[in-house]
């Protein structure tokens, strides 16, 4: 897939070319303790759930969708880098998410996160992360910050119904 021309920014699905530019994004955002870690191995074999914001050929920001069951996914690994932030990349990249999510019949799509105002903004409604036992028993309880962690839980319905 091409890179997008300098200057215009696409957001498109990812390809194993960007899994390096990735992984640096990601780990960038991990030293902040504002998302998990991801190994290039864990991102290559999930790269087909990323979609990405393509600045001129370089990767500004990505999302990615995580399926627990066809009820419900996770909005995971989103995150804009700073000299990109307070365009759109981020309401773009959820957007593209919830469109997969969509297309999938995927009916709710949940994301734990520190920014609440910008999931506000994304539509998204506050919920109790006990609500959540998907999430609870496969990722935060082997988590550091469990169980005192200081992450929101925002879901958002897709309007689909899940598939028989
Ligand atoms: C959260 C993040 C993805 C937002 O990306 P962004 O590209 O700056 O956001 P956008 O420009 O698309 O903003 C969309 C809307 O949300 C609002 N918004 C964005 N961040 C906000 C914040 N921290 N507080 C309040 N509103 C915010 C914008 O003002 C905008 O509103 P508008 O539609 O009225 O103009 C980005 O700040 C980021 O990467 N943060 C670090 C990583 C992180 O915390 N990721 C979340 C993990 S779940």
């Amino acid at each position: 897939m091409p890179p997008s021309p300098p200057g215009r920014i696409v957001i498109r699905a990812a390809h194993l070319g960007d899994a390096g530019a990735l992984v640096a994004l990601i780990e960038g955002f991990w030293k902040r303790r504002l998302m998990m870690r991801r190994t290039l191995d864990e991102v290559s074999a999930a790269i087909a759930t990323f979609v990405v914001a393509d600045e001129g050929g370089e990767i500004a920001g990505c999302s990615s969708l995580f399926i627990y069951n066809p009820d419900l996914a996770e909005l995971r690994s989103l995150g804009v880098r700073e000299s990109s932030q307070g365009k759109g990349l981020g309401k773009a990249l959820v957007d593209a998410t919830l469109a997969e999510a969509e297309k999938l019949q995927v009916r709710r799509v949940f994301a734990l996160t520190l920014e609440t105002a910008f999931f506000e903004r994304c539509g998204f409604q506050r919920i109790e992360k006990n609500l959540l036992p998907e999430k609870i028993w496969r990722d935060c309880i082997g988590c550091e910050s469990f169980p005192s962690c200081n992450e929101t839980a925002y879901i958002k319905t897709t309007g689909r119904t899940p598939s028989a």
